[in-house]
C-alpha cells in the first residue's frame, strides 16, 4: 500500500500491511496482534519524513468525535474531549464556530489532534500546552489505557515526554482541552497578527478575527501541503548561549532573536538558512520554500532520501557559516 496520501510531504513509500482503526478497541486489538510486531502509527502524517518502505503494519489512526465533557469546569471554562483522529484545523474551526477560545492562534496547523501533544505544537505566541487539560493514550505493549495530565506530559518548546522517556511507548487516542467560553484571552502579541487586524481596522478582535488573521498569515508564507508537499518547519529554532549570541551579533548585527530567561537566546533557523543562501533553492524535486526558509518542500516526486540530503546540506551550511547546529523537528523515518 502506498503511503503517499498519508504523509503531507507526499513521499511515495510502501507499507507492507495497512489498516485504519476507528475505535480504541480496534487499535488495542491490532497492537496486541502477535502477527504484526512493532506496528508503525500514522495520524495526520504531517510531521514525518519517510525515507524508506515500512516493512511492518502501518496503523492509520482514524478515531473521530468531539464531545463536551464539562460545560462549567470553571465559571469561564469548558472541557472538550477530542478524538485523536480528528483533523487539527477542523477542530480549531469547530471551536471558533462554537465560541470556544484558546486554540484560534493555532489555526491551519496541519496534522491530527492525537499527535499535537507529541511535539507541543505552537504558533503565534500560543502552544498546545496552554489549553491542554489531559490526554488518553494506549500503551503499545500492554494495550492499557493511561491518562496523562499536563504535568505528566512535561511539555517544552516542540517537546514532551512522548519524544523522550516515553518515545514510541504510547498511542494518544484523545485529548481534552480547557477552553474559554467567555472573556477570551485574545493573544495578538505576534506582530503580524497585530498588523493584519490593524489593517482591517479591527480594534476588538473576536476569535474568528484572530483565526482569520492567522490563516491569512500562514497562507502568505507557508506552502499548502495539498499543492506542495511539506512538513511545516523542518528544523527547530536553535537556542544558544548569551555569550555565543553576543559574538554572533558583532558580525551579524541584524540577526533576529528571542531571549529565553537571562542566559539563553533563541534564533530563527529560517533566518540562518536564508542567510546561508538556501531560500527558494531547488535540487531536483526537493528544495527550500521560497517564502519561508525553515520549510523544506517536495515539488512533486522527490524521495525521502532526496529531501533528507537537502536537509543535511542546509544543516552543514548553517553550521559552517554560524557555528550553530540546527536539528530537525520532524521525525525522520
Ligand atoms: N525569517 C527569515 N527568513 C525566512 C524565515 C524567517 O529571515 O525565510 C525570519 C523572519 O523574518 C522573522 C524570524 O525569522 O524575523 C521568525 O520567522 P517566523 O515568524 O516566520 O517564525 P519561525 O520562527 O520561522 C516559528 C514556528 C512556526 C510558526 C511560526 C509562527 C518553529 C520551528 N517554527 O517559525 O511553526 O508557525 O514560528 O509562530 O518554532 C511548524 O512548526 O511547522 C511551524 C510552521
Amino acid at each position: 500500500v502506498s503511503l503517499k496520501a498519508y504523509n503531507t510531504f507526499g513521499i511515495d513509500v510502501n507499507a507492507r500491511f495497512f489498516a485504519s482503526v476507528s475505535s480504541v478497541q480496534q487499535l488495542q486489538e491490532l497492537l496486541g496482534d502477535a502477527r504484526y510486531p512493532e506496528p508503525f502509527i500514522i495520524g495526520g502524517g504531517s510531521n514525518m519524513l519517510l525515507t524508506q518502505d515500512v516493512n511492518r503494519l502501518v496503523i492509520h489512526l482514524d478515531i473521530k468525535g468531539i464531545s463536551l465533557v464539562d460545560d462549567s469546569f470553571s465559571e469561564n471554562e469548558v472541557l472538550l474531549k477530542v478524538a485523536g483522529g480528528e483533523n487539527w484545523h477542523e477542530f480549531v474551526l469547530y471551536c471558533v464556530a462554537h465560541n470556544l477560545g484558546g486554540v484560534e492562534n493555532l489555526s491551519l496547523i496541519p496534522g491530527n489532534v492525537g499527535t499535537s501533544p507529541v511535539q507541543n505544537i505552537g504558533a503565534y505566541g500560543v502552544e498546545l500546552k496552554d489549553t491542554f487539560y489531559e490526554c488518553e493514550a494506549v500503551h503499545r505493549d500492554t494495550q492499557e489505557v493511561r491518562v496523562f495530565t499536563l504535568e505528566d506530559c512535561a511539555f517544552g518548546y516542540r517537546d514532551s515526554v512522548f519524544k523522550n522517556e516515553l518515545k514510541d511507548a504510547y498511542v494518544i487516542t484523545a485529548v481534552t482541552f480547557k477552553l474559554t467560553k467567555s472573556n477570551h484571552n485574545i493573544n495578538t502579541d505576534y506582530g503580524a497578527i497585530y498588523d493584519t487586524l490593524k489593517a482591517k481596522k479591527i480594534t476588538v478582535p473576536t476569535l474568528k478575527d484572530v483565526s482569520d488573521a492567522v490563516i491569512a498569515i500562514r497562507q502568505s508564507k507557508l506552502p499548502d501541503p495539498k499543492k506542495i508537499g511539506n512538513s511545516g518547519s523542518f528544523f527547530k529554532n536553535p537556542v544558544i548561549s548569551q555569550t555565543q549570541f553576543t559574538q554572533l551579533r558583532k558580525v551579524h548585527t541584524e540577526i533576529p532573536f528571542y531571549p529565553i530567561g537571562n542566559e539563553q537566546i533563541k534564533v530563527p533557523a529560517g533566518w540562518l538558512i536564508e542567510q546561508a543562501g538556501f531560500k527558494g533553492k531547488r535540487f531536483g524535486d526537493a528544495g527550500i520554500h521560497d517564502r519561508q526558509a525553515l520549510v523544506l518542500v517536495n515539488h512533486g516526486n522527490a524521495t525521502g532520501q532526496e529531501v533528507w540530503a537537502v536537509a543535511m546540506k542546509v544543516q552543514a551550511a548553517v553550521e559552517e557559516k554560524f557555528g550553530i547546529k540546527i536539528v530537525p523537528e520532524v521525525n525522520v523515518i
